[in-house]
């Protein structure tokens, strides 16, 4: 069996800083435990456009959809704000998403114990926090129609549509209740089918796609502002969360929230499986290429990390290997270990971005 493949797209900014880190982890797997990825490295982004006008290569492009995943820093930065839309540094993301159809994306929000300080929650609420949201990605209100800004008599009025499809939802569905088996057995979908036609279809398939393929996860509806109230009330009473893209954009957000920095929260999006089983895969932190501390060794990287955690769980079927990882990353939180973006106490001195590498392989060993 061939090895599995990863391509690696540092981006712009703190993206290769982040990524370096990411890179010697990588390493270690293959010298200390025997597992060797097929790696290559390209282009993304402004970085991109600078070498080829684009921010990202076709031949980059093709690349992606050969490898089993493929894991991203990020993009973007001030000397690119000015480009054409049809540029800009966020494009080169955006197609790599939109070519892959990468419809389900997962975004943890998990408390380290060491940081639960770090809320805005009370420590006992968000103390061993670890829930995943699964927002529905290519459908929706964002991309419904009709849609714009339209002349009605002598007024003006702004269009969106929520639209969703069976399909679009039965494989989002899909790839919620995958995980649960991964993880809990436990998933909440949430929507508002009291006041809204989309809603009503959600529920419906979902229970329908429960009921034909996965009897056996538990399985609970929600309405999401109800959703949002229990998540800032006691979110620990929930463990993989459904719902569609802009009730997801918002609770992704606030459930990411409840634990702190952002230079902690990794994600995944996928989309459905390939011949091998495995599905369509882009890896990424959530943050964005920090141009107010690029170049300065102060990124920090464990969100990019904790994004490669994720690739050996759901893209490699390494969970072991992903536990190892994260429990690495506590380890050398818990031994005290902040960069500058972690620091709330007094008289702590932060380490740089390569000194949180050296000790989350130390902790590796
Ligand atoms: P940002 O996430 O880059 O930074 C927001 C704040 O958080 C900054 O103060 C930054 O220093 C800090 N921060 C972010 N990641 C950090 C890390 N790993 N360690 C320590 N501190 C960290 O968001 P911002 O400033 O809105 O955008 C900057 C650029 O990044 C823009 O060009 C934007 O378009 C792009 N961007 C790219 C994204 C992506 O590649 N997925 C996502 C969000 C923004
Ligand atoms: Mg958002």
């Amino acid at each position: 069996m061939s090895n599995p493949s990863l391509l690696i797209l540092p981006g712009d900014g703190i993206g290769p800083e982040v990524m370096a880190e990411v890179t010697r982890i990588i390493d270690w797997f293959g010298a200390k435990r025997g597992i060797a990825f097929d790696v290559s490295e390209d282009l993304v982004g402004g970085c991109a456009y600078d070498k080829h006008g684009t921010p990202l290569h076709d031949d980059t492009m093709a690349k992606a959809l050969e490898v089993d995943a493929v894991l991203l820093g990020a993009v973007g930065g001030p000397k690119y704000d000015k480009l054409d839309f049809s540029v800009k540094p966020e494009r080169g993301l955006l197609r790599l998403r939109k070519e892959m159809d990468l419809f389900s994306n997962l975004r943890p929000a998990q408390c380290f114990d060491a940081l639960a300080d770090f809320s805005s929650l009370k420590k006992d609420v968000v103390a061993g926090l670890d829930i995943m949201i699964v927002r529905e990605l290519t459908s929706g209100v964002y991309f419904g129609e009709p849609r714009g800004i339209f002349k009605e008599g002598n007024e003006r009025v702004g269009i969106n549509t929520q639209r969703y499809t069976e399909s679009e939802i039965a494989r989002v569905a899909r790839s919620a209740f995958e995980l649960a088996r991964k993880r809990n057995n436990k998933l909440c979908s949430m929507e508002k089918a009291n006041v809204m036609e989309s809603g009503i279809l959600w529920r419906d398939v979902v229970t329908e796609v429960h009921e034909a393929e996965y009897s056996d996860v538990e399985l609970t509806h929600m309405y999401a502002d109800a959703g949002a109230m229990q998540l800032t009330r006691w979110p620990k009473q929930f463990d993989v969360i459904v719902t569609d893209n802009l009730f997801g954009d918002m609770l992704s957000d606030l459930a990411a929230m409840l634990t702190g920095s952002l230079g902690m929260l990794p994600s995944a999006s996928l989309g459905a499986p390939t011949e091998n089983g495995r599905p369509k895969a882009l890896y990424e932190p959530v943050h964005g290429s920090a141009p107010d501390i690029a170049g300065q060794g102060k990124a920090n990287p464990i969100a990019c990390i904790l994004s490669f955690a994720m690739a050996l769980r759901y893209s490699f079927d390494m969970g072991d290997e992903a536990t190892r990882v994260e429990k690495a990353v506590e380890a050398v939180l818990a031994d005290g270990k902040r960069t500058a973006d972690l620091l709330g106490e007094e008289g702590v001195t932060p380490v740089s971005t390569s000194e949180m590498g050296d000790a989350i392989l130390a902790a590796l060993d």
